[in-house]
C-alpha cells in the first residue's frame, strides 16, 4: 500500500469530505465555473475525468452544470470513492461514475477524454511527470487539462513560518513555472495560467497532429 493510500483511509476520507462540504460553494464552485467556460467550445456530451476526485465535490458541481457530460472520478483511495458515490447520490447527480486507480496508471482508454480536471491532488502524486504524461495519453487531440493546486511561490517568508505552526507544508509543492515545464515535457501546448496567490491554475491543450 502506498503512503497516499494509507493516508486516505476511510476515517481520514470522511473527515475531509465533511470539512470540504462545509466550504463547498467557495472551494469548488468558482473552479467549476472556470472549467465550464473552458469547456464551452467542446461537445456537450463530452467525457470529463476528475483526477484525484476525493469526495467527488468538484464532479458534483460539474455534473449539475454540464448534465449531458459523462464524468469519471479517478482516485487511488477506495474509501474516498465510496464517499464520492454517496455524495453524488445524495446530491442527485447521476452522470458521475468512479474508477479506482492511480494518476500514474489511469484505468482510462487512450485518446478517449475531452477534458481532465484535477484539484488539490497533483502535489500528492508519487510521480507527477508520469501522471501528467498519463493525462496527455487519455486526452483526445485538442482535449484540455484544467489543473488547480497550491502555489509554492506564495509561501515565502512569514507565511511559511506562520503556516508551518499549524500545518505540514507538503501541499505547496509546485510553482506555476514548474508545472508548465512538466506539461511542456510531456507534449502539451497552449499552456496558460497563473500562480500569484495561494492557488495555482493551469490550462493546457493536447495538440492536434
Ligand atoms: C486533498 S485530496 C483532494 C480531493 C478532491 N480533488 C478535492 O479537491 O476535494 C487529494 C486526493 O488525491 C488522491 N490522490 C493522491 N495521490 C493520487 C494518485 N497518485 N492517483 C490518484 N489519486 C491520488 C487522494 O486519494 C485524495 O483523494
Amino acid at each position: 500500500m502506498s503512503k497516499q493510500e494509507e493516508l486516505w483511509d476511510e476515517n481520514h476520507s470522511r473527515r475531509h469530505s465533511r470539512l470540504m462540504k462545509m466550504g463547498s460553494r467557495v472551494i469548488y464552485a468558482s473552479f467549476a465555473k472556470k472549467i465550464v467556460r473552458c469547456a464551452a467550445s467542446l461537445d456537450k456530451e463530452m467525457t470529463i475525468v476528475d483526477l484525484g476526485t476525493g469526495p467527488g465535490l468538484l464532479s458534483i458541481h460539474l455534473g449539475r452544470l454540464l448534465p449531458q457530460a459523462r464524468i469519471i472520478g479517478v482516485d487511488l483511495s477506495s474509501g474516498m470513492l465510496q464517499i464520492a458515490r454517496e455524495n453524488a447520490d445524495e446530491a442527485g447527480v447521476s452522470n458521475f461514475e468512479t474508477r479506482l486507480g492511480r494518476a500514474e496508471a489511469m484505468p482510462i482508454e487512450s485518446n478517449s477524454t475531452d477534458l481532465v480536471v484535477t484539484q488539490s491532488s497533483l502535489h500528492e502524486w508519487g510521480d507527477p511527470r508520469e501522471g501528467l504524461a498519463e493525462v496527455f495519453r487519455i486526452l483526445k487531440p485538442g482535449g484540455r487539462l484544467m489543473l488547480k493546486d497550491y502555489n509554492r511561490a506564495w509561501l515565502s517568508g512569514w507565511k511559511r513560518r506562520l503556516l508551518g505552526i499549524f500545518h505540514h507544508l507538503g501541499m505547496f509543492k509546485f510553482t506555476f513555472e514548474e508545472v508548465a515545464g512538466l506539461l511542456r515535457e510531456v507534449g502539451f501546448d497552449e499552456i496558460e495560467g497563473e500562480g500569484r496567490g495561494l492557488a495555482l491554475f493551469v490550462r493546457a491543450v493536447k495538440p492536434v497532429p
